[in-house]
This record gives structure tokens, C-alpha cells and sequence, in this order.
């Protein structure tokens, strides 16, 4: 595999590479990678062949979507580049201002018409271009209905605004029950839904998982290296000083726990096996999942977009996937327990029975 092995993003034409190029690193910021940096990981990201780019209207406030439109621009790819931006994020407020009880304008974030508007006609602006490929709700904000959602972004597909859209960081019954009014209604609905995901986050599984083959949408993975944990550059003993990890958190939980240390053993175990560095063990995974459309990588150095691509021509073995998935498998679920093999053997009097598309 490489990033020219294309594939349609879910039940769509949309047609992206199965390494997607991650910019939340793009522009200012602790970090950050400066202009020179982020056009050298583009142009790298680039040359391998890859054509799905990912940002969105709150990175780096904004500078990573004005980088990303001046890159692409200047490369003169715009028809080919499959590009996806976001909103949702309160572009008024920082997160402090809000954790101190105010001052900023609930209208500036939020998965209501009033918000999309504004914040798509920012994004475009930002980006220099007309429309956008993928228009991703990067968190659902827990009150607007589903129904004014898929209003409001199917309205923006007929205008010509967007192309298609997807949902981020969401419970997964809104996915499934925007995927279904869109069915039922015969209207644009979620083509993909961006998720955390990797060895050591996988609890997404359990629900999500079967709601996107359900519903049509594709996965794409975020922080598939748990934000730099599986690259294996952080040490059990001392974590100070080595990357976006040593410094505060931005996704509050701390990937350094004994269970996540002992996943990545077994990874670094796989990775002495096959003679790779343990990041690519990590993505391979990751590709190889059912379900994954695209997996997103970040980088905040041009060597790491390199190395890391080079992980689509890594075929694990069945066993070594295997013993990966034992390693890492997450704790059981009520919906997993009820969905699992010796459930349905129950169910079905001992018999073994196989379901559609399985
Ligand atoms: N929808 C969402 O809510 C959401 C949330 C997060 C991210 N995302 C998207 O997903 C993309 C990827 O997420 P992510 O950046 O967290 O992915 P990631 O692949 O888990 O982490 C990337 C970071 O790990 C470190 N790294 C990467 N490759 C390395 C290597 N080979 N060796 C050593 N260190 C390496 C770098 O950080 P340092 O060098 O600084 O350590 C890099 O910035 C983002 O750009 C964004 O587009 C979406």
C-alpha cells in the first residue's frame, strides 16, 4: 500500500488517500510548526502522493487554514486536493475565558445554522477557495437537534458550499441518527466520522464502529500515535523534555499509564520483529483495522511525516496483528458482551452463525 492507493471515503465518491495529513501543528503555538516547517511537511506529505489534507477553523487560531490555502495555492493543486476543514469550537472564547464562567458570544461556536454560517464563510475566506470538500462538526455541542444539523449542512451541499460532511467527536447515536433520517429522507447525510483512535484508545469499538458500517461513513482516526506516546520516544521513567506530551495535555487525559506503557512494549516488541520504528507498528495497526477509510498523522517535523508514511508499506502478520490486538484489547462493554460470539451461539441454540458482511 501507499497514499495513491486510493479509496472512497464511506459510502461516497469521494475518493482520499488511506493517510490523511493531519495541520492542527500548523502555524504558532507551543507545539507549533513555523511556516517554513509546516510547507516543507506539506510538500513532503505532497510528493508521496498523498491528497487529503485536514485542518480546521480553531488550529493555531486560524493561521493553520490560511498556511494550509497559501500551500495549496501555491501549489496550484486545489482540484486535486481533497480538503477538509471544521466548526464547531467556540472561535471567540478560549478555553480558559469559559472555564471562568464567560465572556464570549455563544453565537461564535455551537452546531447551530446561526454558528455553521458564520463559521463556514470564515473558514472559506481563511482558505481561499470557494468550497470545501469535507465539511467536518467537530464536536456536537449536546443541544442542537440532529434534524437542524443535517438541515443546515445538507442545505450547504446543494448551494455548492461544501461537498460532503462528517461528524467529529460525537456519541455515536447521533451519527446513527443523522445517517438515518438522511437515508430515509433521501438527503446529503455523514459520509465519515473522525474519531480517537489507536492502540491505546479504542474505546470507540464498542459503538461507533458499528454505527459507521451501518450508517455508510468511513473512520478516520485522530492521534493515531496517541499524540506522540507510540512513537516510543518517551520513557517510562522520565517523560520531561521530549515532545507535545511533556508539556500540558490539550486532550486532558494523560497517555502515561502502566496499561499504555505495557501496549507500547508489545508494539516495540513487534517493531524489533520487523526491523521499523515502533510509530510505523502503530499506523500499520491502525490500517490494517476494519472499518478505517483514512487515518490522520501529525507532525511537527518534516523526518516524522516522512517516516510516518512510510508506515503504508508495513503488512504486519495475521499473528503479530493479533498479538496487538490482545495487548491492547479494551475492557468489555455492555454492548460488546452482548454482541459477542458466545452471546450469539446462545442466542441461535449453539449454532455459529455468520451475519451479513461479516
Ligand atoms: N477531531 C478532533 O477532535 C481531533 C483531535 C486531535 C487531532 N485531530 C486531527 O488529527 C491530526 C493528527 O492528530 P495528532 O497530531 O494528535 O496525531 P499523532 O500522530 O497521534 O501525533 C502527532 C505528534 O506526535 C509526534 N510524532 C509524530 N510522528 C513522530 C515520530 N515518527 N517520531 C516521534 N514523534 C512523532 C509529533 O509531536 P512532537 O514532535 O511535538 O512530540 C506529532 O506532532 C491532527 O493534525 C488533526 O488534524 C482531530
Amino acid at each position: 500500500m501507499n497514499l495513491t492507493d486510493f479509496r472512497t471515503l464511506g459510502r461516497s465518491g469521494l475518493v482520499v488517500s488511506p493517510l490523511a495529513l493531519g495541520t492542527m501543528t500548523f502555524g504558532p503555538g507551543e507545539w507549533g510548526a513555523d511556516e517554513a516547517n509546516s510547507r516543507a511537511i506539506f510538500d513532503a506529505y505532497r510528493d508521496a502522493g498523498g491528497n487529503f489534507i485536514d485542518t480546521s477553523d480553531i488550529y493555531s487560531g486560524g493561521e493553520s487554514e490560511r498556511l494550509v490555502g497559501r500551500f495549496i495555492a501555491d501549489a496550484g493543486a486545489r482540484d486535486e486536493i481533497v480538503l477538509a476543514t471544521k466548526f464547531g469550537f467556540n472561535a471567540s472564547a478560549s478555553p480558559l475565558t469559559a472555564s471562568q464562567g464567560g465572556g464570549g458570544n455563544p453565537h461564535a461556536g455551537g452546531a447551530g445554522a446561526k454558528n455553521i454560517h458564520r463559521a463556514l464563510d470564515a473558514s472559506l475566506k481563511r482558505l481561499g477557495t470557494d468550497y470545501i470538500d469535507l465539511y467536518w462538526m467537530h464536536i456536537w455541542d449536546g443541544v442542537t437537534p440532529v434534524e437542524e444539523i443535517l438541515q443546515t449542512l445538507g442545505d450547504l451541499v446543494r448551494a455548492g458550499k461544501i461537498r460532503y460532511f462528517g461528524f467529529s467527536d460525537m456519541p455515536a447515536w447521533v451519527g446513527c441518527k443523522a445517517a438515518t433520517i438522511a437515508t430515509e429522507r433521501r438527503v446529503p447525510g455523514p459520509i465519515a466520522m473522525q474519531l480517537e483512535y489507536s492502540l491505546v484508545a479504542r474505546d470507540v469499538e464498542a459503538e461507533h464502529f458499528p454505527v459507521a458500517r451501518e450508517g455508510g461513513m468511513g473512520i478516520m482516526p485522530w492521534s493515531p500515535l496517541a499524540g506522540g506516546f507510540l512513537s516510543g520516544k518517551y520513557r517510562r521513567e522520565d517523560t520531561s523534555g521530549t515532545g507535545r506530551l511533556s508539556g500540558a495535555n490539550p486532550f486532558g487525559d494523560s497517555k502515561f499509564t502502566d496499561r499504555n506503557w505495557d501496549i507500547l512494549e508489545a508494539a516495540q516488541t513487534v517493531a524489533a520483529e520487523v526491523e521499523r520504528p515502533v510509530a510505523q507498528v502503530a499506523l500499520a495497526w491502525t490500517l490494517a483495522r476494519p472499518g478505517v477509510a483514512s487515518t490522520l498523522i501529525g507532525a511537527s517535523k518534516v523526518s516524522q511525516i516522512e517516516s510516518n508514511v512510510a508506515a503504508t508499506g508495513l503488512r504486519l502478520s495475521d499473528e503479530q496483528l493479533a498479538r496487538l490486538d490482545e495487548a491492547s484489547a479494551p475492557a468489555p462493554t455492555f454492548s460488546t458482551v452482548l454482541t459477542s460470539p458466545d452471546i450469539r451461539r446462545m442466542v441461535f441454540g449453539g449454532r455459529a452463525v455468520t451475519g451479513w458482511g461479516e
